[in-house]
């Protein structure tokens, strides 16, 4: 019988879009009116329901000074509309027009060389300009003005990509100020960063340069904090003039470039409403552990779900070779964002523009206007994403563990590798990320600031640089009964990136009960072997000492150059219900996943489906009283997967206690 009481009460309004999107990045501008239709029709017909305008627009929404032009957007996102297309405005800084930079010579950068950059490509403007910050801040003003209040403008991106930086003297100056703010006397510098040293000594500000690869480990940490600081006020300043006019439910983000940096991204996406990132694979493959690690370090930059603003339909244009992803693949990379806690996968680009730098690219509609061959597969992920959105609304990805990531080490590590070949992200954080991935499914990696207390198990692959509160923090941890990681390279310099008074891990060392009596660049790898096999340590070997009685050996190392023969490789010890680890060896991947297995039944983490077949990622998403598996078979080979009970797909509907997938194969399952 109908229930007339509730029959009369309103519905919420529909929402305008499905909770995961399907997106694509349009430019409308390059293209005459009266085309927008049939590409708006070809994208509602692959489920696309996200388009982002506008940041490359700046000629066309203000074609001289002051003389805006904005009546076109607003008949792109009208148009938009009508195919159910919710619209994302990117502010257009990166690509300052050609009167501006003309008229206004110093908002233009000056590159490493002293040279002016000049227009006729992109990112050419001075981020540290204020002149050029006005005119940013006008055009984005009249944005927010005209669309802050359209119910079809979901959010807004800053900028597009900020990457480069500026060196003249403007800026070098307002480096002189920042850093006289931060030290108050050049006695203080000068100490902190022993300038006494090769007579670096300062007598005024305007003596320190700018150093960007080899200078005063110091003053290269303090120029990079600069930079950083220096694209958030860049940032601020647009964040204000939206702000000013729009709807606080139109949310901000900037797309950033996973591990490109530049700048630190935990200084500047503090900011952000969203973080969001673009994944490109460029040559090749996709590659899970880096690709997966990327995601998971944007979705740890504000700790919540993130979006891929660009992804490659297909392939790229700027890679040696521009290898096309296989059939399948695309979906399946667009699913493995999702898994790590994406919302939205935006295809860069929908069509390829006549002319300009990057006629090659991939794209879901040819020069021609007609779908290319991925297009289809596209179609089939918007079905999904329309299918699986309200199963995965209202969930995120949960864990136990948490990788450290800390750009000031990424840095200090890479102005001196002391091994050229030591990369910290390919040689420390994904390895270790891999092999406690691979066991887990899932991971979170934070700053070493971050709240440890939730988690069971903490790493921090090769974190060089110890600030006071990160020490404070990692010892916390550990005397609240987490377990701590440390891994080679670990805890050698303090917040001026000058190195510790004690050996390695500096102020933790006490705690370790242990310390790194010598560090050793490897040109062969040395043997390795104890609690976690035999194996051995590729480009680096630290020779670790025990200090403290309780201290326990795992592994040590084989017969090598002499100094590390039968020396102490990884150690570990207890701190009351706590307990914190070092690593001084690399481990070949069975040992490392050894380690990993070690780590994690020491720490009591419990495992989800741990036998997977080879070639099988499992995600998981939880939130809600759900839980959300993704699995996709990345093997040649269909596999066949058991669960751990039955599961409905609900890509497919069916339900079973077991699964097979082809390659590129992906289930839903809940
Ligand atoms: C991105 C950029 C896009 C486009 C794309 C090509 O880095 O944000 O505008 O150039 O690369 O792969």
């Amino acid at each position: 019988m109908l229930n007339f009481a509730a029959a009369q009460q309103p519905l919420p309004p529909e929402p305008r879009t499905p909770s995961l999107l399907v997106g694509a990045a349009w430019y409308p501008e390059q293209w005459p009116e009266s085309r927008w239709e049939a590409d708006l029709v070809l994208m509602e017909q692959a489920h696309i329901h996200l388009v982002r305008i506008g940041e490359f627009a700046w000629s066309t929404m203000e074609p001289s000074e002051g003389n805006f032009q904005l009546d076109w957007l607003q008949h792109a996102i009208r148009a938009a509309e009508k195919h159910h297309i919710v619209v994302v405005l990117g502010t257009p800084g990166a690509a300052p027009p050609a009167w501006l930079t003309q008229k206004y010579p110093e908002t233009l950068r000056t590159k490493e060389d002293g040279r002016k950059d000049e227009h006729g490509n992109r990112q050419q403007f001075d981020w540290s300009s204020p002149k050029y910050r006005e005119f940013v801040v006008r055009v984005t003003e009249r944005m927010a003005q005209r669309f802050g209040h359209d119910p079809d403008v979901i959010g807004w991106q800053v900028d597009n990509e900020y990457a480069t930086e500026s060196y003249g003297d403007s800026t070098r100056a307002q480096f002189q100020q920042w850093l006289q703010a931060k030290y108050k006397t050049l006695d203080n510098l000068n100490r902190r960063w022993t300038t006494a040293y090769w007579s670096e000594t300062y007598q005024s500000w305007d003596q320190i340069p700018i150093e960007e690869t080899y200078g005063n480990p110091g003053l290269l940490l303090n120029w990079k904090e600069f930079v950083s600081d220096t694209w958030r006020s860049y940032q601020r300043v647009h964040l204000d003039a939206i702000h000013k006019y729009a709807e606080p439910r139109q949310k901000i983000t900037t797309n950033m470039m996973g591990w490109f940096d530049a700048y630190d991204h935990y200084t500047v996406a503090q900011d952000l409403d969203f973080a969001s990132w673009d994944d490109y694979v460029g040559r090749g493959h996709l590659d899970l552990a880096r690709n997966g690690a990327a995601h998971d370090l944007t979705r740890g930059f504000l700790r919540k779900n993130f979006w891929v603003m660009e992804t490659q339909p297909g392939f790229v244009n700027w890679s040696p070779n521009n290898t096309a992803l296989d059939k399948g693949e695309v979906r399946a990379m667009a699913w493995h964002a999702i898994g790590h806690g994406a919302e939205a996968v935006e295809y860069w680009q929908w069509r390829s523009a006549l002319n300009g730098q990057e006629q090659y690219h991939g794209v879901l509609v040819g020069a021609d206007g007609t779908p290319v061959p991925l297009y289809a597969e596209v179609q089939q992920l918007g079905a999904d994403f329309e299918k699986a959105a309200p199963t995965l609304t209202g969930t995120t990805v949960h864990s136990d563990i948490a990788i450290l990531q800390d750009y000031p080490s990424r840095w200090a590590i890479d102005w001196q590798r002391h091994n050229k070949s030591f990369d910290p992200v390919s040689d420390a954080i994904v390895p270790w990320y891999a092999a406690l991935r691979n066991q887990t499914h899932s991971v979170d990696m934070i700053a070493d600031t971050a709240p440890l207390a939730p988690y069971k198990l903490v790493v921090a692959p090769a974190l060089n640089l110890l600030t006071p509160a990160a020490v404070a923090n990692l010892v916390g941890y550990v005397r609240g009964g987490g377990h701590l990681v440390l891994t080679q390279r670990s805890g050698m310099k303090d917040a001026d990136n000058s190195l510790y008074t004690q050996r390695q891990p500096g102020p933790i060392t006490e705690l370790l009960g242990a310390r790194v009596e010598q560090w050793y660049a490897l040109e062969d790898a040395v043997p390795v072997e104890g609690q976690w096999g035999s194996s051995k340590s590729p480009k680096w070997a630290e020779q670790l000492g025990v200090t403290a009685k309780d201290t326990e050996v795992l592994m040590r190392y084989g017969k090598s150059n002499g100094w590390l023969d039968d020396q102490p490789a990884a150690v570990t010890h207890r701190v009351g219900a706590g307990r914190i680890t070092y690593i001084g060896a690399a481990l070949e991947p069975l040992a490392m996943n050894s380690a990993a297995r070690w780590m994690l039944s020491t720490s009591g983490v419990t495992l989800v489906m741990p036998d997977l077949p080879q070639g099988v990622d499992l995600a998981v998403r939880s939130g809600g009283g759900k839980s959300v598996y993704i699995l996709t078979n990345y093997d040649a080979a269909a596999q066949t997967i058991a669960l751990p009970h039955a599961m409905t797909d609900v890509l497919t509907g069916s339900t079973a206690s077991s699964i097979t997938l082809p390659q590129y194969g992906i289930a839903v399952l809940r």
